[in-house]
């Protein structure tokens, strides 16, 4: 398996038939090594979830629904009747959906393959193991045809509103991070290849250095120049005044605007704004929980505090220090001057707004 498509990476795969294997290009591997890892069973593919091997909102959900045709694979393998078949998808596709708690895709695509796989093996239709893969492959490649359009449609969306400046950017939000070219980066992205010319400043992003390790490599794969900066040089550099605007993803947007994103996040918005500097979030309508109403209802992953006193091995605390590693934070609608969806620019960021551009389903 090669590691970019036209120069674009990718990030997820399905190879052979309903009943063949996961693809996913290890990102904990990135920048040094473009490394593929196969997935034949679901517990290898939630092990790739939690670890960050796949990792973005839109690319979890996708490597999620493929999880379902995983299981679907191991109930082939394990000659499972039509009954046994389905419960065995159906507890796995549980497992896979709680795999990581913040990224709101991760559920959404999960739960849309297995009305699929529930809709086909509903009462006494017989649906065999076979006919469970070969239904869960057709619901997992749509989701994941229809994110790369969403991508499309995002970078369009955004690119046509970007102000003139250089662009600071948080986290990976480009092909490593979903189906297609990105959200936040596909925006950037659309805009160069329009002929915009500007500079892309990346947050590493501690501690695991999306911005570093993987917006870094995907924009020196396309030659835009991007700089990289540690998290807290961001007011510094905002302050300078060269910043036209801040462009982030999102893992989830409640009713109201809230988003979740990637720890820090927040702390930008905040400088943002206090040097009177638009602040954009770009994400796909799978994206959105419009169940709940706002940011504080969000499950917030918190993770090994390993990653903070020890990021690959590297000690950097002592011993007896504690470590508060929380993975998201959430950014109040009030921060954020738009929300760029496929279905247009969110802008001001309010309940109704949410609700007029998304409402239509
Ligand atoms: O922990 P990660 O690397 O999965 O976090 C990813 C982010 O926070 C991204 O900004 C978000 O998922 C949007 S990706 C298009």
């Amino acid at each position: 398996m090669s590691g970019s498509a036209g120069g674009v990476p990718v990030a997820v795969a399905w190879s052979g038939g309903a009943d063949g294997q996961l693809e996913l290009l290890d990102q904990t591997r990135l920048p040094g090594s473009v490394e593929w890892i196969a997935c034949r069973d679901v517990a290898s593919v939630i092990e790739a979830i939690r670890s960050l091997r796949v990792r973005g909102a839109p690319a979890i959900g996708i490597a999620g629904a493929y999880g379902v045709v995983v299981a679907a694979g191991e109930a082939i393998r394990m000659g499972l009747g039509p009954a046994e078949a389905r419960k065995h998808v159906l507890a796995a596709a549980e497992l896979l959906a709680e795999a990581r708690p913040t990224a709101v895709n991760l559920r959404w695509a999960v739960e849309r393959v297995c009305r699929v796989v529930g809709a086909e093996s509903a009462g006494d239709s017989g649906a065999t193991a076979a006919d469970l893969a070969r239904s869960s492959l057709a619901a997992a490649v749509a989701i994941h045809e229809e994110d790369r359009r969403l991508c499309t449609a995002i970078g369009r969306h955004g690119a046509d509103i970007l102000p003139d400046g250089d662009i600071l950017t948080h986290c990976n939000t480009g092909a490593l991070a979903t189906g297609g070219d990105g959200t936040a980066l596909a925006v950037i992205t659309t805009a160069w290849a329009d002929g915009r010319r500007f500079g892309v400043w990346a947050d590493e992003t501690r501690p695991l250095f999306q911005g570093a390790r993987l917006t870094a490599w995907e924009l020196v794969q396309r030659g835009i120049p991007v700089t990289v900066l540690v998290d807290s040089a961001a007011g510094h550099l905002l302050a300078t005044g060269r910043i036209g605007a801040c462009v982030v993803g999102a893992d989830r947007i409640t009713a109201n605007g809230d988003t979740a994103n990637k720890i820090g996040t927040y702390g930008l918005a905040v400088l943002a704004a206090a040097h009177g500097v638009p602040f954009y979030v770009a994400a796909p309508s799978s994206t959105f929980d419009l169940a709940i109403t706002d940011g504080g209802q969000i499950p917030i992953e918190h993770r090994d505090p390993a990653e903070v006193k020890s990021p690959w091995g590297h000690v950097v605390a002592p011993q007896g220090a504690g470590a508060f590693n929380p993975a998201f934070d959430v950014t109040p609608a009030r921060l954020i001057r738009g929300i760029i969806t496929e279905r247009g620019v969110i802008s001001p960021v309010t309940e109704a707004r949410v609700a007029m551009v998304l409402g239509g389903g």
